[in-house]
């Protein structure tokens, strides 16, 4: 292949990962964006081995082979719910290839192109520039490594998942920025050094490390999402390296989406992005309230399922309880039991509802609930009012009314369903007790609002019976 068809298939192969990008922020057309995404790295893998500088063809292919076989097994036998602990492992894997190949490439640097041409003060920047290129590429790629190692090992359960809180975690995180700056700028005037790379690269490894273990384990998917950016960083910088613009293109494409599912999934929680950056993330402990809150009324099965057939209109808001039930299955039931008797059933979905980015709409779609009656939060919230029933399974903070009514709650400013507004409120949930945030819920007092306690799958299992 020629240098020139290269570049063309490079092109080619990136308008596919924007095509596929695209593709995959809608649920109708994830599966498309997909096969975008697919015919792109099969493009741009073939122009790679095929190009003029590319050798030892025999060992890319038993490489290939080797890392597909795993690839496959592994993506057949992982459950939708262990997805972010392997998502989180092979952010490690380009985080450690962007160390390898920053090594290799301070090493045995690539040759500058038309170098004849250059005056003696242009090799010399093109030379600084390289320098760089490696130092910051390998602090990206170790950082990344080893978060995506602990980040994995908690959401395995194999490391703990409450934050490690070492004194002055702040100033260590600090300290190994500053260290690591000044040894780059010797790195650069010492015209290299491999020692300055050697105890950065431990450094980093350590700030990785530090970085995710001081975060709590409810947190990781924010913390998975910002790695999959760092990975992005860590791949377009190893891009600059090897002068590979489809490396930085597409670095730069899964940096960026990276960063902005995790600023939606931070503003989502009302989080702040910079804390999450920084790793000071998921540690306060938050008391619940226990003041006075009034007295709570409760509805049977039997209840609830006479004023669903009562309703004209109602939307259904899951939350974590009904991942942790399972209850999809039955909520489709009852979903396409009104539908035939004429009731409108919706959903509206909290974009952190769950524990992952999506989680609710996974479910929904493997129970098989129609995309078209599954709404965002913003598609839906001015819609309560005019709701008859809304039933809340399992969800308890995307639906609290105190992040709208409290300024000194936890979770004040967070965007919430704004479920109370409508005519009668159903809660699911096995007791009055608080949800991932730890503070107390106002809505389960609202004069509107019946708890229907118990496992969320018994008690639309039981609704749908008595439907
Ligand atoms: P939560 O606020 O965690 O509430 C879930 C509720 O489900 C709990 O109150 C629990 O009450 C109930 N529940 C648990 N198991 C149940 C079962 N088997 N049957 C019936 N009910 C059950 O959930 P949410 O409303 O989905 O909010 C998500 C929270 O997670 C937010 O605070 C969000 O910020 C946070 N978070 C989300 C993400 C993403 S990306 N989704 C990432 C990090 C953090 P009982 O114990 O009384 O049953």
């Amino acid at each position: 292949m020629s240098a020139g068809l290269v570049q063309a298939a490079y092109i080619v192969a990136a308008l596919f990962f924007i095509m596929s990008l695209a593709g995959l922020s809608k649920q109708t057309s994830a599966r498309s964006g997909n096969y975008y995404g697919i015919a792109g790295m099969a493009i741009a893998l073939i122009a790679t081995i095929f190009s003029p500088d590319a050798q030892g063809f025999g060992w890319v292919i038993v490489a290939m082979a080797i890392g597909g076989a795993i690839g496959i097994f592994y993506a057949r036998k992982v459950e939708m719910t262990e997805m972010p602990e392997l998502v989180a492992i092979l952010h490690s894997f380009v985080g450690l290839a962007a160390v390898l190949v920053g090594y290799n490439s301070y090493i045995d640097p690539p040759a500058i192109a038309n170098v004849a041409m250059l005056s003696a003060s242009e090799v010399h920047a093109h030379h600084v520039i390289h320098m760089v290129e490696v130092f910051l590429g390998v602090f990206i790629g170790a950082v990344t490594f080893t978060g995506s190692i602990v980040a994995f090992g908690k959401l395995r359960g194999v490391i703990s998942s409450s934050p490690l809180n070492i004194p002055h975690k702040h100033k260590l995180n600090l300290a190994a920025i500053v260290v690591s700056t000044l040894l780059m700028i010797y790195f650069v005037k010492a015209d290299g050094s491999m020692f300055a790379l050697i105890v950065m690269t431990l450094i980093a490894f350590a700030f990785g490390y530090h970085l995710v273990a001081s975060i709590g384990g409810a947190d990781m998917p924010v913390v998975v999402s910002m790695l999959n950016s760092y990975s992005g960083w860590a791949a377009a910088a190893a891009g600059f390296m090897l002068a590979n613009d489809l490396l930085i293109v597409t670095g730069a494409l899964v940096g960026s989406s990276g960063a902005i599912l995790s600023y939606i999934m931070c503003k989502a929680m009302n989080r702040s992005f910079v804390s999450v950056i920084a790793g000071g993330f998921g540690q306060e402990v938050v008391i619940s309230s226990d003041e006075e809150q009034g007295e709570h009324r409760e509805a049977s099965a039997e209840e609830v399922a006479e004023m669903l057939k009562n309703s004209k209109s109602v939307i259904i808001t899951p939350g974590y309880g009904m991942a942790v039930a399972q209850a999809q299955y039955p909520v489709h039931e009852i979903t396409e039991k009104l539908r035939a008797q004429g009731v409108e059933v919706r959903f509206g979905i909290h974009p952190v509802a769950g524990r992952l980015p999506g989680h609710m709409n996974v479910l929904l779609a493997e129970a098989k609930v129609p995309y078209d009656i599954v709404l965002e939060m913003d598609e839906i919230n001015d819609d309560f009012s005019d709701t008859d029933t809304v039933l809340v399974i399992g969800a308890n903070d995307t639906v609290n009314p105190a992040a709208l009514e409290d300024p000194n709650s936890p979770i004040a400013g967070m965007p919430v369903l704004e479920v109370w507004k409508a005519q009668n409120v159903i809660v699911f949930k096995r007791s009055m007790n608080t949800g991932y945030a730890g503070v107390q819920n106002p809505l389960f007092f609202k004069e509107n609002t019946f708890m229907l306690f118990g496992d969320a799958k018994d008690s639309v299992d039981a609704i749908s019976k008595a439907l």
